[in-house]
């Protein structure tokens, strides 16, 4: 289930987003501690959904400004109206929360008592013992609510979840802060009782709440099941740029597959490896861990190996195999516009990783390649690996060629106005192709084109070196027609 938090100043602005909730959520909660003179009766009346009453001090992340007495009084207040929920923190004392519960039987109220605990800093590791508290008051619902240092604490949280069903009691576990997203997307799946999901971004009541429509419609947590679930992601720091999610989930869901693709923000990469290998079934891997991740796999393709880099890993009979998708990606891209690359002249900008994968695939093709850098020797050393030409980054105007990369970083977002080549004559009747995929038209590529040669985006690279890893992981092909629709958005 999915719980949209109102988060409005008045009722009546209140009002209004409880009615653009009504479509999307499982659950409205009330955050009472936002509204000024909350009308309880209203507010519980309106909703067509079930509603949980919150009110939250600032201690615990809210903005309740009156006094301790007040604050419980509007929750008592909730319980007598028949609030279908009703959130006291454990931090508002056992007694008082005794009190509530006695006040629900008292009453003969429906309201279920959702005991909950926060903690805005870290993820404590005796989080175990915060649980047994709070399910000793008798609640009906234990919630532990952590801030995600690292990408690790959320198996802190998966563990609880794991522990609360195993003694049949309802838990929502979630960790907050961007390295904590994935426990809003996963948690419910592993079996906490709701997440809850923003009903627009802007309109979060805490930190790494995900909208609830990305939660419905992308990763489609209200649809998938625990059993038999293989989950994928990216791994790299920073990973909130990729669109990698919004392919793969897609994929996943036009195939009808149980599976599910987050982002991994990871810190360290050994313990990141070290605590989820048992619960991925593959990655991608961004930067700046291509490399970096080949020493924790337990195969590397040869592809790979040559090229010093993995991008993609597979899980089978639980071991790590590595590949490489990114030259075939540029490969089958070029091949697209250009189709016979044997024998052409080929000159690639720049001696970074990029450039490894695609002069890679330019050798199998049997293309004449050339490597320019803005350091040499990083260039002579690529072009000894791999027996090609080398020179400066400024021979570039002295070279006679058909097609030119860009393997280097320039014009990438955020800079995007920046080209690594500043004599637009250059492109004149050459095929040009950018490894930079954000942009989707990068300067590079829009130069090319106002001179009519013929233009290759990294976008096309990015969707068929994802192609071949879901390929990798599922064994099928991925719908290409409906990916390259929704890539154009
Ligand atoms: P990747 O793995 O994505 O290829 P990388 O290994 O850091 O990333 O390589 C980046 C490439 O872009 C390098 O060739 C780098 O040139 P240097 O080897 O001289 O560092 C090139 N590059 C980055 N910024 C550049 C700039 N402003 N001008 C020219 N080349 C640049």
């Amino acid at each position: 289930m999915i719980v949209v938090p109102i988060t409005n100043f008045s009722n009546k602005s209140a009002l209004g987003d409880i009615l653009k909730a009504k479509k999307e959520a499982d659950i409205i909660e009330l955050r009472l501690d936002y509204i000024k003179n909350p009308h309880l009766e209203n507010l519980i009346q309106k909703s067509s959904k079930p509603v949980i009453a919150t009110n939250r001090k600032k201690s615990e992340g809210g903005k309740f400004g009156g006094s301790e007495k007040e604050r419980i009084a509007l929750l008592e207040k909730a319980v007598i109206l028949n609030a279908d929920y009703v959130d006291i923190e454990l931090d508002s004392g056992i007694n008082q929360i005794k009190r509530m519960l006695a006040l629900r039987d008292f009453c003969r109220s429906a309201s279920r008592i959702i005991v909950s605990y926060h903690n805005f800093h870290w993820t404590p590791k005796n989080l175990e013992s915060i649980y047994k508290k709070i399910k000793g008051t008798g609640c009906d619902i234990v919630k532990i609510a952590t801030y995600a240092k690292s990408i690790n604490d959320n198996l802190i949280i998966f563990d609880l979840i794991e522990r609360a069903k195993k003694d049949g009691q309802r838990i929502v576990a979630l960790c907050m802060g961007e390295k904590g997203e994935i426990s809003r997307i996963l948690g419910p799946i592993f079996g906490s009782y709701f997440t809850f999901g923003s009903l627009e971004s802007g309109k979060e009541s805490a930190p790494g709440q995900i909208p609830v429509k990305t939660l419905k419609d992308i990763y489609r947590i209200n649809k998938l099941e625990n059993k038999n679930i293989k989950i994928y992601g990216l791994v790299g720091n920073p990973v909130n740029k990729s669109k990698g999610y919004l392919l793969h989930n897609f994929s996943f869901s036009q195939l009808n597959l149980n599976s599910i693709y987050v982002n991994f923000l990871v810190d360290d990469l050994k313990l990141f490896i070290r605590g989820y290998r048992n619960l991925f079934d593959g990655l991608s891997v961004t930067m700046p861990y291509k490399e970096r991740i080949i020493k924790f796999l337990d195969v590397i393709e040869p592809s790979a190996k040559k090229i010093g880099a993995v991008n993609t890993i597979a899980v089978k009979n639980g071991k790590l195999f590595g590949y490489n998708t990114d030259y075939f990606g540029a490969i089958r891209a070029l091949e697209n516009k250009a189709p016979f690359l044997r024998n052409k002249k080929i000159v690639v900008l720049g001696a970074g990783g990029a450039a490894k994968a695609v002069i890679f695939g330019l050798k199998n093709k049997c293309a004449k390649i050339t490597v320019l850098n803005r350091t040499l020797n990083k260039a002579r050393k690529l072009a000894f690996d791999f027996k090609c030409g080398y020179g400066h980054l400024s021979q570039i105007n002295k070279m006679d060629f058909d097609v030119l990369i860009n393997a280097t970083s320039v014009g990438m977002f955020p800079r995007v106005n920046r080209s690594i080549i500043k004599n637009k004559e250059i492109f004149k009747d050459k095929t040009v192709f950018d490894l930079v995929y954000n942009p989707v038209m990068t300067k590079f590529l829009k130069d090319a084109k106002k001179i009519k040669s013929v233009v290759i985006s990294g976008r096309d690279l990015f969707l068929d070196q994802a192609a071949l890893q879901f390929k990798l992981w599922t064994g099928k092909n991925m719908p290409r027609v409906s990916v390259n629709k929704i890539s154009e958005n």
